[in-house]
């Protein structure tokens, strides 16, 4: 191998989120995925979130990402990076069935159809789904990602000033896929919960079909319990990480951000012939809150599960319950898309 080029063993990927920063190396070895190493920085001083969009925190968003660097020491020099869906778009469009090279321009043509934003703007990548049933014969569906330039050109120089280079950006949904689906061909609803951000994604097949972002998470949790109990929102935040389980009977709070949530995953479920789902995958930090899952499964009537994206990666048993502990759902973006190298590789 020569010196400069990107070393192909190792794969990391890195979550931006409002809260923290998580990031995941994996090596593919004897055919496994397995862990190198994992680490994380929380972006909060005393808030639970930060503004990613705002460039006053893009100075903070640096400093974090150089500090986590510095103890993560990844062997890689090139990382895949996702971006919160509520900044891209993901479309499934019907196109007949036609060769790659004429899909790509036909896609060329018409996305200005689908994407509402100048075609300058935008980055758009897409791919033909496969084993999709097809609307009508002779039809295949197409999966179209429009990321806004800005965005990809605000981790390129993020990364090169950091002497890194991104290799892929990637809408957090399909990370999801591969870390917590894999090569499972049933149907479900992916919740992941962050801090700011909830986001749903209706997977069949492997495939993402629908996309929501909702402008909830684990801060407005924060916000009902500190208005509820009277309690400063810090001593909030700490209550609600303890492990306390707040829908247990004994407080009596409402989380009206928890009941939005419930009712856009039953309109999902309403709009796409929900009865075969097979279940809800909650992931994100929020998804650690204790009792989400019986809650969410009351409200909604379906079978709510826990994601667990370590479940395919194998790790030392010595980092194991760190690891468990300290993780959890709450990495499922961040193992995907370091995966996404992995996929790339068993596929040449
Ligand atoms: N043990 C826990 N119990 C309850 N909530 C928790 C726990 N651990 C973390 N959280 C909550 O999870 C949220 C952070 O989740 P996550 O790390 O997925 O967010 P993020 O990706 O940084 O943010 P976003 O996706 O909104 O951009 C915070 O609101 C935090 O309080
Ligand atoms: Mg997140």
């Amino acid at each position: 191998m020569s010196l400069f080029s990107k070393k192909p063993d190792y794969f990391l990927g890195i979550d931006f989120g409002a809260r923290s920063i998580k990031a995941v190396e994996l090596e593919f070895i004897k055919n496994k995925s397995r862990l190198v190493n994992y680490g994380w920085v929380n972006l909060d001083g005393t808030q639970e979130a930060i503004d990613l969009t705002s460039s006053a925190e893009s100075e903070r968003l640096q400093a974090a990402l150089a500090s986590l660097l510095q103890s993560f020491k990844p062997k890689s020099n090139s990382v895949t990076v996702s971006i919160p869906s509520f900044n891209g778009l993901v479309l499934m469009v019907d196109f007949p069935i036609m060769s790659e090279i004429e899909l790509a321009e036909a896609i060329k043509l018409e996305s200005r159809k689908y994407i509402p934003a100048p075609m300058e703007d935008v980055n758009i990548s897409w791919e033909i789904v496969k084993n999709a049933q097809p609307v009508k014969p002779g039809m295949m569906k197409v999966v179209l990602v429009a990321a806004p330039k800005s965005e990809v050109n605000y981790y390129n120089n993020l990364f090169l000033g950091a002497g890194m280079s991104v290799d892929a950006l990637e809408l957090e949904p399909f990370a999801l896929v591969r870390s917590l689906i894999g090569k499972d061909k049933g149907k479900f609803i992916i919740v992941d919960i962050g801090a700011k951000t909830t986001s749903l994604s209706l997977i069949e097949g492997g495939a993402v079909y629908v996309n929501r972002s909702l402008n909830v998470g684990g801060v407005n949790i924060t916000n009902a319990i500190s208005s509820s109990l009277q309690i400063p929102f810090t001593e909030a935040l700490q209550l609600k990480e303890s492990g306390e389980n707040f829908f247990a009977g004994g407080r009596n709070i409402n989380f009206d951000s928890i009941k939005y949530i419930a009712g856009e995953i039953k309109r999902i479920v309403n709009s796409r012939n929900g009865d075969t789902l097979d279940a809800v995958i909650l992931c994100g930090g929020t998804a650690r809150l204790t009792g989400i899952d019986g809650v969410l499964s009351q409200m909604t009537g379906l079978r709510v599960i826990i994601g667990n994206p370590w479940s395919h990666v194998t790790y030392d048993s010595s980092v194991a319950q760190n690891l468990e502990q300290s993780t959890g759902p709450a990495f499922a973006v961040a193992v995907g898309l370091a995966e996404r190298g992995i996929e790339e590789l068993k596929s040449q």
